[in-house]
């Protein structure tokens, strides 16, 4: 029977052995087997690098990491999932089990800082080269390629900035010389695409944002197509990686009601956009919350649905009031991350970090993770916050 993904949601994880909703929390170092023979036999099974299902050891899994991954790879569709301690873990095992030296990366512009960072030293000192391109720009893209690429890494939207890249036509140029695709996909989530689906070879998604979604766990999913998972295999077991079982769990549990928040946070969002779009400091939102906003075309292509994180370039002449107004804010927490139930700001200041970023002296741009408070009460605190902008 087809089942839709809020009942996946809800009825994948249970533990039938303990007749229970969820899965138990299985935290194990050893794996216990009934003879020498037994545990050689498991050996055996698990150096034909058969995916999930097999280990034999803690450091490789227990039930309670392999019911997540169980889910994500439906949620996906995907061949394997490889489950790391955070999101940034799941970037650095793709890259580091991709990339080999003398290889060339070609990663948009606008992705997570800590993505561009570990291009720009470690990667770079491995002997890996990385060019980055205009978001904005496939001809860019194109010709950054060359017979070096072994991978072509795309945030979409990019961090902070929010820009919406045509998907297919990047796969089509990486197909044709086989050079790997790869996409985080934290603000889409596989509800709203699926990026395996439409060609990608790896989907990454932070599971510390929403499949938690409650501002207290943290992991990294990796999601891959049998072509990636050869060739990340053995690079993810010989690094050690490992997301905690408790982890695990909590990322389930949040898992549990992904589709119902994500509803209720574009819903927040849709409100307190209406109020920001009118104030005259703002010069633009980042969000496709209609058809004439800059990227809605090409989020209305890819997605199904948007989430609670946006933008907004306000325009004034006094960083300083911009600061003032995001540090008078009552109800939205100052600080990193996004994705949980909470509302959170941080002003972003980009400028220095992008290479194809059309700065503005007079342009600001304030990240919001609008959350699933009264959205009301956002915009009661928002009004009063806006005034001291000058
Ligand atoms: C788009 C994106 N990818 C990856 C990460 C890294 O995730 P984590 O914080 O779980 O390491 C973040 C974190 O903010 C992010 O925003």
């Amino acid at each position: 029977m087809k089942k839709s993904t809020s009942t996946i949601l809800k009825h994948m994880g249970q533990d039938l052995i303990n007749k229970s909703a969820n899965p138990a929390v299985v935290r194990a170092s050893t794996v216990f087997f009934k003879s020498m023979q037994a545990l050689i036999k498991q050996n055996e099974i698990v150096k034909k690098k058969k995916p999930f299902h097999y280990y034999d050891y803690g450091r490789y899994g227990s039930n309670t990491t392999i019911e997540l991954q169980n889910i994500i790879k439906e949620l996906e569709q995907a061949y394997h999932v490889f489950l790391t301690p955070t999101g940034f873990g799941a970037v650095a095992l793709c890259f580091l089990g991709l990339g080999r030296p003398g290889d060339e990366f070609v990663v948009s512009d606008n992705v997570y800082q800590p993505t561009k960072d570990i291009c720009n030293t470690y990667l770079k000192e491995l002997g890996i080269k990385t060019k980055f391109y205009n978001p904005d720009d496939l001809n860019d893209l194109k010709q950054k390629i060359s017979k070096k690429t072994k991978l072509i890494f795309v945030e979409n939207p990019g961090s902070n900035t929010f820009e919406f890249q045509d998907l297919k036509k990047i796969i089509s140029l990486a197909k044709r010389k086989k050079i790997f695709t790869v996409l985080d996909n934290t603000w889409g989530t596989p509800l709203y695409l699926q990026p395996l689906k439409i060609g990608f070879d790896v989907s990454i998604s932070s599971a510390t944002k929403y499949f938690s979604g409650h501002s207290d766990a943290m992991g990294g999913t990796m999601s891959v197509n049998q072509r990636v998972y050869k060739k990340v295999y053995l690079v993810n077991k010989l690094m050690g990686y490992r997301l905690a079982p408790d982890e695990a769990y909590l990322i389930i549990r949040g898992l549990r009601t992904l589709d119902i928040r994500l509803k209720a946070h574009h819903n927040n969002v849709i409100k307190v956009v209406k109020f920001l779009k009118k104030h005259k400091k703002i010069r633009e939102i980042l969000y496709p919350h209609k058809p004439t906003s800059k990227n809605y075309k090409m989020w209305k292509k890819y997605y199904s649905g948007s989430t609670g994180l946006l933008g907004i370039l306000i325009k004034s002449n006094s960083k300083t009031s911009v600061v003032k107004f995001v540090n008078s804010l009552k109800l939205f927490g100052i600080g990193y991350s996004w994705g949980g139930f909470e509302s959170l700001v941080v002003h972003q200041d980009i400028a220095k970090k992008r290479y194809f970023w059309k700065y503005q002296p007079n342009e600001h741009i304030v990240r919001m993770h609008i959350g699933l408070e009264d959205p009301a009460d956002l915009i009661n605190d928002l009004k009063q916050a806006l005034k001291h902008i000058k």
